[in-house]
């Protein structure tokens, strides 16, 4: 198949390309590199011995996106730009929504008219807001407590509203846990933008040098240590899903949601202590004040995505860590020495 990755140079994305092309598909990418770097993509065809169909914009440009589907035959689209730092979200809402809801319902619209009917969207756990109790299913309530995570819900609303609407439309709703690790190869990986949000890159930083220490945010969960539950998923897992949900449901119809996670969870303190042993590198931290709006335990029932898409996390904790660090040490500036 022909896929439009949007956000194809970012984290996730650049990881999915790769999946894309090892399952014999062709990868058509825009991005504006708001929050990538063309790097990414070049190293990605080197890894694959290819070349990708770059179109430099924003998807919420209605006439790039006709350009595209005028210029290629697109079977379906996976959805990855957009805004994600939950902090930023909260003090700018407006930015939020315009790059996570008005551009999807731009992109959206778009497919309609040039008869491109299958979506995979980029959505997160986060919609769940704090669970009743773990593991989380997908017909658990949801409820996000912030700005980014309402612009995930809203799209996910928009895109059930139109497969009702639709009868050709095609929306797969993939909630994410928490991506973390690298392309074995090791060219590849997650490049935060200053100073990172998220736990992995930071602690990265911190075995490489980059980084005096961790703050960890909170040693009196009621979890296994005191320290935040969360289920991490190795991001090339994570694509390979992407791959498995576009083939499963090609040609389907209506609208789908999966959990993307292992359905294990690691504390904060675990995850370091396998950052540690892996990179033989120090890590220090102290634990400090909870951070607003994180939530003690948060990890997947993976099963429906087991049993609908045929797919499920193979990587372990290690592979996750091995991974990250192999990236991080052999790019201690993430793209930015290129
Ligand atoms: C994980 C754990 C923190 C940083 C968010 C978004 C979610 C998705 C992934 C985009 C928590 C602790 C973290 C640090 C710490 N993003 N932590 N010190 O909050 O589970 O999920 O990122 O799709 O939508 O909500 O991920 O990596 O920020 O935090 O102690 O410097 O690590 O408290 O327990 P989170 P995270």
């Amino acid at each position: 198949m022909h896929i439009l990755v949007t956000g194809g140079a970012g984290y996730i994305g650049s990881h999915t390309c790769i999946a894309l092309i090892d399952a014999g598909h062709t990868v058509v990418v825009v991005d504006d590199f708001s929050n990538s770097h063309p790097e990414s993509l070049r190293r990605v065809e080197a890894i694959c011995n290819t070349t990708i169909a770059l179109y430099r914009g924003d998807v919420s440009d209605a006439a790039l996106l006709q350009q595209i589907f005028t210029e290629h035959k697109i079977d379906g689209v996976i959805h990855f730009a957009g805004s994600k730092a939950v902090g930023e979200s909260v003090e700018k809402p407006m930015l939020y929504y315009r790059n996570n809801v008005t551009a999807s319902q731009t992109l959206i619209e778009t497919m309609q008219s040039a008869g491109v009917h299958t979506l995979v969207f980029s959505s997160s756990a986060t919609v769940y807001g704090d669970p009743h109790t773990v593991p989380i299913l997908e017909d658990f309530p949801v409820g996000a407590t912030n700005p980014y995570g309402r612009s995930k819900l809203m799209v996910e609303q928009i895109i059930q509203d139109q497969a009702v609407a639709n009868g050709q439309f095609n929306g797969i709703i993939l909630r994410y846990f928490n991506p973390v690790g690298a392309h074995p190869s090791g060219k590849i990986g997650e490049d935060p933008n200053g100073i990172p949000n998220n736990l992995m890159p930071f602690i990265a930083q911190v075995a490489v040098g980059k980084r005096p220490q961790l703050a960890i945010f909170g040693g009196d969960y009621p979890t296994k240590d005191g320290t935040g539950v969360r289920d991490y998923i190795h991001v090339c897992d994570l694509a390979e899903g992407h791959v498995k949900a576009l083939e499963a449901l090609h040609g389907q119809t209506g609208s789908h949601i999966f959990n993307l996670g292992t359905g294990n969870g690691v504390s904060v303190l675990e995850m370091v202590q396998a950052y540690a042993k892996v990179s033989q590198r120090p890590i220090p931290y102290q634990v400090v004040a909870r951070r607003p709006g994180d939530v003690a335990q948060c990890y997947a029932d993976p099963g429906y995505a087991s049993v609908t898409l045929g797919w499920q996390a193979t990587r372990n904790l290690n592979d996750m860590v091995a991974s990250s660090w192999h990236w991080q040490s052999s790019n201690p500036h993430g793209y930015r020495e290129a």
